[in-house]
């Protein structure tokens, strides 16, 4: 198993070219389950969640054409892949697949509304919370679909004639339910609005796909959104959105070491309150010609505390990250996850760095330290995992994270574009 060494201590100085968003190249790659014609995405990131998803893709009939990888001019290297599904060979997800990526559930949505029936595991249980499927359930059934649980599988099934649109208010913000209504509702008979929905670019993102595929979308960014729903879609060609996680996280990375880096390939406004937090901690953040330029003063932290909460508000998957580089303020801050009940994992292995850090319930009191010292440490979740190595970035001597699989999950070349900014971070495969 791969382990990732860093030396901490160095600055970071250069261009870190951000990749194709993660959670949205998979809700688009799903999109393509949709329509029998060619669906292309372009910059899509290279990581172990979207191999996973082409693997499971493949299971459901889906041709996948991958073109060359190559370095482009800016260090960037996201490719185009064209997703062709003739017709659908298979409408089971089985558990073997589903279980290891929580979003190829999401194939539900697709393969309802084009084959009428869907047969797939649930997901299971996850480290981070037990992240239940009762809004899909639900969400799908508002559209006429039959909805049925046996031996941990869904059986759902259209009435005759296809899904049916529907006005249907999710109780709780959920992404991956707001993806799956869009997708299933974009090829329903009739509209279907959808109040409470997910705001976030990632939902967005699919919405302007479907849209360019031939849907009649309306509202999406907003929490109302409206479908007319189409007989068929057409294929399209989509590039996908810049990974504001990814950016969020150099961003923070830059605040704790210090230095002065471009992120480029990226937008500011996908990530304004994360933002508008790294810059109350003291970095200086602006908005330059295709990216952000990010000058950090490392041991000038100031303390700032965060509430997560879905978009615009202070995205969950920056909250690990975000922590790192609050161990080191000057000062007592708080961080408070309101997402996922169990999504401060990360804790304890920054306590082996000799951050201090005390739970309360779904808030962490972090009382900044003047330094950090290096320490094996272990990766538990993707976003998690990288808050350990911003951390290992600013501590003094080595830091050895193991498990760097969940990285792999998230992180595109995650150690050669800090090699190229100047640290001493280094992969070793046992
Ligand atoms: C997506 C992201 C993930 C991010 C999360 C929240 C992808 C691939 N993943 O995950 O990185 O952390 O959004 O921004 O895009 N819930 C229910 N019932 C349901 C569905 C969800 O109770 O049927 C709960 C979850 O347990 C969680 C909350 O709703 O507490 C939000 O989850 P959701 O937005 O659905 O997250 P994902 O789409 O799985």
């Amino acid at each position: 198993m791969d382990r990732i060494r860093i030396v901490g201590g160095n600055a970071l100085n250069g261009i870190i070219p951000i990749s194709g968003a993660k959670n949205a190249a998979l809700p688009l790659m799903i999109a393509s389950l949709l329509t029998s014609d060619t669906l292309t995405l372009e910059n899509v990131p290279h990581l172990a969640d979207v191999e996973g998803l082409i693997r499971i893709l493949g299971n459901h009939g889906v041709d996948i054409a991958v073109n060359g990888r190559r370095e482009h001019q800016d260090g960037s290297y996201s490719r185009t892949i064209h997703f062709t599904c003739r017709t659908v060979a298979d409408t089971t997800a089985p558990y073997e697949l589903v279980s290891k990526m929580r979003a190829s559930f999401w194939v539900i949505g697709p393969l309802l509304a084009r084959e009428g029936q869907a047969r797939v595991s649930l997901p299971g249980g996850c480290a981070i919370g037990t992240r239940p499927v009762d809004l899909f359930i639900e969400g799908l059934a508002a559209l006429g679909a039959e909805m049925e649980i046996d031996g941990g599988y869904i059986n759902a099934k259209a009435p005759k004639g296809g899904l049916i649109g529907a006005r249907y208010t999710f109780p709780k913000v959920s992404v991956g339910a707001t993806h799956v209504m869009l997708m299933a509702a974009s090829l329903a008979r009739g509209t279907t609005v959808i109040g409470n929905a997910a705001r976030e670019p990632e939902v967005v993102d699919l919405a302007n796909c479907l849209i360019a595929m031939g849907a009649k979308i309306s509202g999406a960014g907003t929490s109302t959104i409206t479908i007319e729903g189409v007989p068929s879609l057409s294929g399209a060609r989509h590039r996908v959105l810049p990974d504001r996680i990814e950016t969020g996280t150099y961003a923070m990375a830059v605040a704790m070491t210090g230095g002065d880096v471009t992120l480029s390939g990226t937008d500011i406004t996908l990530l304004d309150t994360a933002i508008e937090a790294i810059r109350r901690a003291g970095a200086e953040v602006s908005a330059v010609e295709g990216g952000i330029r990010v000058i950090g003063h490392g041991d000038q932290i100031r303390p700032v505390d965060i509430v997560t909460e879905p978009f615009p508000g202070f995205p969950t998957d920056l909250q690990a990250q975000f922590m790192g580089l609050m161990t080191r303020a000057n000062g007592v801050s708080h961080v408070t996850e309101t997402i996922f009940e169990n999504r401060f994992m990360h804790v304890q292995e920054l306590a082996r760095l000799g951050a201090k850090i005390t739970l309360s319930g779904q808030t962490a009191r972090i009382e900044g330290v003047s330094r950090l010292r290096g320490a094996p440490v272990m990766a538990t979740d993707l976003r998690a995992s990288v808050s350990l190595v911003i951390a290992g970035l600013a501590a003094e001597g080595e830091t050895m994270v193991s498990r760097v699989y969940h990285l792999d999950r998230g992180f595109e070349r995650l150690e050669e574009k800090l090699t190229r900014c100047g640290a001493i971070v280094e992969r070793i495969s046992d």
